[in-house]
Order: structure tokens, then C-alpha cells, then sequence
């Protein structure tokens, strides 16, 4: 009996040295992976450094290479994508934003669906379910969220306002007194640097939500509140208002250009989402402020960033261990202070994040959430598309009618405006 005994025991010992290497199969892994993203500028790039980090201390064997494609919002990258996905050339893995903008990528032909692995790595229970929500396409999961990003804020000089005895404007009256005083000080009031084509059109969600509130907002990418509407007519003629206080040479500048001049203290406020902490951060650039922009207090305009799997991904195992990595608590907490967002996960240790992102993850808890159409999550992209157009036209045409209606029919392309 005792001689069993003792076999079952070396026996057992064998079997659990034999698992050992077995759990730890990551150290075998090897080979390549193929990340593609448009994370170039400060900040973007320091996140997904951080990321590749949190993947090579699990898999020191495989070799990333790193696929970015330069240009704010995925303005040239998101083409070079499509192009590489129907020519049968994909990525291993690559950044898609949460929601509608999936679509593009034809997800049934191109992407493989990914709800096992939603199941097996428990992350229906450590994400919100607004963000379930707005991952699910056709009823199934296709992309891992990264992190929840705030494309509402404004951010602020505290030098300059403190120098002038300001405060950041609450309402749009006060955001154009605040201007005037700023001017006549030879501050630009108002920095914008929208060279690539979407900014003009993602700081208009600001003026939208600021103007038409949540609800109102939210209609409009909806059907519910008409584009005809004379709030929307308000909100443009605002917004021209406020274009006459941005720097002349906005058209030459990309987001994060622009925000060199609150950092040279040349300029006073900027409307951009918080990747710009990110930014601000690797400049190591301290004295901003941030706040609602003018009439947005208690309404948060979300998107999410997420990594997708292509049908045919040359190192799919790689590519899954990757997703894996993505969706984790170490991850998200590598990427995400240095990119300027808030994990997606709901379990993050906030004492890794700055004071802004501290205050972005109580907000996300507590405020009004409505979804970007710039940044995927509340359009298909061909109305982003357009709609970014629009509003890049509107810059140097100021023309409030013309605007509004081409605005109208590009809901009605999109089939969700009836007439
Ligand atoms: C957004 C993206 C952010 C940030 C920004 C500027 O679309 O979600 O992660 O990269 O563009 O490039």
C-alpha cells in the first residue's frame, strides 16, 4: 500500500512539473505580431509603447512590429486599413473604436467574431454594459476595448486666465466676453489646429451638446431631433462666432501643434478630446486646466478605442494573446495613464492615474453619456466621413445654410433622417 503510495506521489510530482512550463506557455511563444494603429503623437505612442511592454513581459519571444499609420482620428490610416483588409494583406491585430464604425470593415466577411473570448476572459463582468452595448454589432463582439475617451473637454492655460484675472467661461456668453478680454491682451482666445481635416467637426459635438443638451444631442445621430432644427442653426451661427478667436495659422496645425501655444501661454483654450493629457504629459506640461466646455457640464461625449482580429491574421495566436493583453487589468493600466484615457475596464487602480483622468473616471460614473459621431461610436463611417467634410468647409465658408442642410442630407444618406 505504501509503495502505491509513494508512485501516486512521484507520479503527481511529475504531472504537476509537467504543467509547470505547460501554464507558462507564453515564454514559448514566437514569431511575429503585426499591431496597426494611428498612435504617433505624444502620448498615443508612449500608450502603446506601454502596452507592447505589458505583452513582451508575457511574451519576451515574439517580435511586434509596430504598424502606425500618422494622422489624428485614423484620417489616413483607417483607408490604408481597408485597402490592406480587402487586398488579403491584413494586420495581426488592429484599433477600431467601439460602435458604428466597425461597419466599414465589413465585419462578417473581414473579422473574426470574438464572444468566446469576451466569455473565457470573464469580460462581460469587469466592462461596463453601456460599452457592451455599443461593442455588440450584429448581435456578436468584433473588437477588445482599450480604454473610454473623452472627446468634450476643455482645456485651459491656468497661467494666462490666472494672469487675467479669468475664469473658464460656463456659458457661451461668457466663453465670448472671456475671448474680447483675452484679445484685446493679444492672447489667442481660441486655439484650433485643424489641418487634418475632423477637428473642426469634433469641436462642433461640443457646441452641439452645449447647445441642444444631451437628449437633443443624442437625436440628432438618432433621427429623433431633426438636423433642420433651429438649435442646430443656433449652434452653427455660434460656433462661426467663435472662429473668429482661433490663431490664423490653424489651418497648418494638427490637435496637438495647437496645443503648443498653452504651452508657449500664447493661447488660452482649446476644445479636444483627452488625448490631449496624454499629449500634454509627454511634454511635460503641467499647468493646464481642464473643464467642460460651454454648456457640456454633466454630459460626457464618449468614444472607445478597440483592437480587432482579421480573418487570416498571419500570427492569429499572437494576435489573440494580444486581444488577451488588451482586455487585461495590466494592460489597460500600462496603456492608459500615459494615453490620456480611462481603462474600460471598471477595476483599474486609480492611483495610477493623474489628477485629470481621476476626474474623467468620477465623471464617467456620474454624468449624461452620449456617443461621438468623429470617433465611431455613434455613426457609420461614411456619415463621420461627410460630416467631418461639412464641417471642415465650414470653416472657410461660414455659411450657416448651406451647412445646415448639407448637415440634413447626410443623415438622410445614411438612411436614419427621413427627410
Ligand atoms: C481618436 C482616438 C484617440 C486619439 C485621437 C487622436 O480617434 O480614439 O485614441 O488617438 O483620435 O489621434
Amino acid at each position: 500500500m505504501l509503495r502505491y503510495m509513494r508512485w501516486f506521489i512521484v507520479l503527481s510530482l511529475l504531472l504537476i512539473l509537467r504543467m509547470i512550463p505547460t501554464g507558462r506557455a507564453g515564454a514559448a511563444a514566437s514569431g511575429k505580431l503585426e499591431i496597426f494603429s494611428w498612435w504617433t503623437a505624444g502620448g498615443e505612442a508612449e500608450g502603446l509603447a506601454g502596452m507592447f511592454s505589458a505583452y513582451k513581459r508575457l511574451y519576451p519571444g515574439v517580435e511586434i512590429l509596430n504598424a502606425t499609420v500618422a494622422g489624428g482620428a485614423g484620417t489616413n490610416a483607417k483607408a490604408v486599413l481597408a485597402t490592406r483588409l480587402t487586398g488579403g494583406d491584413p494586420p495581426d491585430s488592429f484599433q477600431v473604436h467601439a460602435g458604428l464604425e466597425v461597419q466599414k470593415y465589413e465585419p462578417a466577411r473581414f473579422l473574426e467574431p470574438l464572444d468566446e473570448l469576451f466569455k473565457s476572459e470573464g469580460w462581460e463582468k469587469v466592462l461596463p454594459s453601456g460599452l457592451l452595448t455599443l461593442l455588440r454589432y450584429q448581435g456578436r463582439f468584433w473588437s477588445v476595448p482599450v480604454n473610454i475617451h473623452r472627446a468634450n473637454v476643455m482645456w485651459y492655460s491656468k497661467k494666462v486666465f490666472a494672469a487675467n484675472n479669468l475664469t473658464p467661461p460656463k456659458t457661451f456668453a461668457e466663453f465670448f466676453s472671456v475671448a474680447e478680454a483675452l484679445k484685446a491682451k493679444g492672447i489667442v482666445p481660441f486655439v484650433l489646429g485643424d489641418k487634418e481635416g475632423w477637428e473642426a467637426a469634433h469641436v462642433f459635438e461640443a457646441v452641439l451638446i452645449g447647445t441642444l443638451g444631451a437628449e437633443g444631442y443624442r437625436g440628432l445621430w438618432t433621427g429623433k431631433t431633426l438636423w433642420t432644427d433651429a438649435r442646430v442653426t443656433q449652434a452653427l451661427n455660434t460656433f462661426k462666432r467663435m472662429l473668429t478667436y482661433t490663431n490664423t495659422d490653424h489651418a497648418a496645425l494638427v490637435w496637438s501643434e495647437a496645443g503648443q501655444y498653452l504651452i508657449d501661454g500664447k493661447g488660452a483654450m482649446q476644445i479636444m478630446g483627452d488625448w490631449q493629457d496624454g499629449w500634454f504629459q509627454s511634454k511635460k506640461y503641467a499647468d493646464y486646466g481642464w473643464a467642460p466646455p460651454p454648456g457640456n457640464a454633466g454630459i460626457f461625449d464618449a468614444l472607445s478605442d478597440s483592437f480587432a482580429m482579421p480573418k487570416g491574421a498571419k500570427n492569429r495566436q499572437n494576435a489573440l494573446n494580444w486581444l488577451k493583453v488588451s482586455g487585461s487589468k495590466a494592460g489597460q493600466e500600462a496603456f492608459n495613464p500615459k494615453k490620456g484615457s480611462i481603462c474600460a475596464r471598471t477595476d483599474c487602480n486609480q492611483a495610477l492615474f493623474n489628477a485629470y483622468l481621476q476626474s474623467a473616471a468620477r465623471d464617467w460614473q456620474k454624468d449624461a453619456l452620449v456617443p461621438s459621431p468623429v470617433h465611431g461610436a455613434a455613426v457609420i463611417e461614411s456619415w463621420t466621413t461627410k460630416y467631418n467634410n461639412i464641417m471642415a468647409l465650414f470653416v472657410t465658408s461660414g455659411d450657416v445654410a448651406k451647412t445646415q442642410a448639407a448637415l440634413q442630407a447626410a443623415c438622410k444618406d445614411a438612411g436614419v433622417c427621413k427627410q
